[in-house]
């Protein structure tokens, strides 16, 4: 059995991701971050997986059944309730990570002078040149985007783990 190393001490980090509705996209993320994570077996390195959304336009729903299909068939579980970012969420989380550019002006606008969280879009972690940065809005399209936005999020995971466990993200 391979055991994972420990890591008792505060410098767990915590991770948040937003897009709009936090009912496609983020909840996504949220649930492909956690996966990958503990297949990397990398959960030592990691103290808190959430996601948010700009609007409270879906507060208190689940995730979109496009985005429950798809976690399932890509085998990854999700499980989430949505709800809009708090100013709080500037101070708790070390990484708040935005799907577009506008989930990610709108969250530069909102936070708290000096506060810790850095915010980024999550395809800065794009190491694909064929792959797009911005994950776009997959609501009012098909299921393929659904799948798309998967792809990319499970690539962006994967590579900002690998950067975490090395000391370069
Ligand atoms: P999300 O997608 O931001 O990825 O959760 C959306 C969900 C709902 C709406 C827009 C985008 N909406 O307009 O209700």
């Amino acid at each position: 059995m391979t055991r994972e190393p420990s890591n008792s001490g505060d410098n767990k980090i915590s991770v948040a991701f937003c897009c709009l509705g936090n009912i496609c996209r983020s909840p996504m993320a949220e649930a492909v971050l956690r996966h990958a994570t503990s297949e990397m077996k990398l959960s030592h390195l990691i103290k808190e997986i959430d996601s948010f959304g700009t609007s409270g336009f879906h507060s208190g729903d689940g995730p979109d059944r496009r985005t429950v299909q798809t976690c399932r068939a890509n085998g990854v579980p999700v499980n989430h309730v949505s709800r809009q970012v708090r100013l709080s969420d500037f101070e708790r989380f070390d990484y708040i990570f935005a799907m577009d550019r506008e989930n990610l002006e709108d969250l530069k606008y909102m936070q708290p002078r000096g506060s810790k969280s850095k915010i980024m879009l999550f395809g800065a972690y794009c190491e694909d040149a064929r792959m797009d940065k911005i994950i776009s809005d997959p609501y009012y399209g098909g299921p393929d985007g659904f799948q798309s936005s998967f792809r990319q999020l499970d690539h962006f995971s994967r590579t900002f783990l690998k950067k975490l466990a090395a000391g370069t993200a």
